[in-house]
């Protein structure tokens, strides 16, 4: 288990398996983080900027480095709904 930080409007820590997204921890944390697509990597909705912890995250994969190119995300954004975490990360979502 670790710790996922989510800072925005108010800040909320939540503990997450490593099986489960970051998206999964925002909506385990009560963050209305918007998904339209449902987490199939489609709509980038879901992007969040990772404050500290970046190295502790899964790798970009292609469908994802798709979605952050279009949106023209930068280096320490990532989409919650295909990031995975294996140690403590500070995501702001705004
Ligand atoms: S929920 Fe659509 S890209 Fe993540």
């Amino acid at each position: 288990m670790y710790k996922v930080t989510f800072r925005g409007k108010v800040a909320v820590e939540v503990e997450l398996g490593k099986e489960n997204s970051l998206l999964v921890a925002a909506n385990k944390a009560g963050i209305a983080l918007t998904q339209r697509c449902r987490g199939h990597a489609r709509c980038g909705t879901c992007l969040v900027t990772v404050e500290e912890g970046q190295d502790q995250l899964s790798p970009v994969g292609t469908v994802e480095a798709r979605i952050l190119r279009i949106l023209k995300a930068r280096q320490n954004q990532r989409l919650a709904c295909q990031t995975y975490s294996q140690g403590e990360v500070c995501c702001r979502v705004d």
